[in-house]
């Protein structure tokens, strides 16, 4: 049994949205314990430490270029999620890159439904809400660079009862 933090951001549309709320319930009613959280509006020196020369390798440089403008457009909320395997079950919560093949009960199928043609055809980022660590070394980066140490809580959820 691994108890695992993650990274969870709530992408500026999420914000605009007003969605937040709903979102974040999503996490809470799976039981993943929220141990900081705040609203910050990175600039594009932060967001280069987030968005890494990895995501360039992954998926091109002209994707992580239009990443690195999509995510300072406004405010975004931090979240550090803290459960058993979080990282895994955060991302099967949040579901795939793409919400159009993202499966309804997830957040990008439930909350979005952009396309990866579409997004690419019009130059376009895919919005879909949601940042999650994709595993323990960026979860690692990912917690320690949104959040100083005295920002994350130890305490007990009524799920700590249940686990
Ligand atoms: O966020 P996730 O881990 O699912 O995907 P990623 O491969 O780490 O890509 C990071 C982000 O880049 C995605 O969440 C999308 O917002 C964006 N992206 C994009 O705009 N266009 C693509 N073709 C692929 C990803
Ligand atoms: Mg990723």
């Amino acid at each position: 049994m691994a108890i695992e933090r993650t990274l969870v951001l709530i992408k500026p549309e999420g914000v605009q949205r007003a969605i937040v709320g709903k979102i974040i319930s999503r996490f809470e009613d799976a039981g993943l314990k929220i141990i900081g959280m705040k609203q910050v509006w990175i600039d594009k020196e932060f967001a280069k430490k987030h968005y890494t020369e990895d995501i360039a390798e992954r998926r091109g440089e002209k994707v992580r270029e239009m990443l690195l403008d999509y995510i300072i457009e406004g405010p975004v909320v931090a979240i550090v999620l803290e459960g058993i395997n979080a990282i895994e079950n955060v991302r099967k919560i949040v579901g795939g890159t793409e919400p159009k093949s993202a499966p309804p009960g997830t957040i990008r199928g439930d909350f979005a439904h952009v396309s990866f043609a579409y997004a690419d055809k019009n130059s376009l980022p895919v919005k879909n809400l949601i940042h999650a660590s994709g595993n323990e070394k960026d979860a690692r980066h990912e917690v320690s660079l949104w959040f100083d140490e005295k920002e994350l809580h130890s305490y007990k959820t009524i799920q700590d009862f249940f686990m």
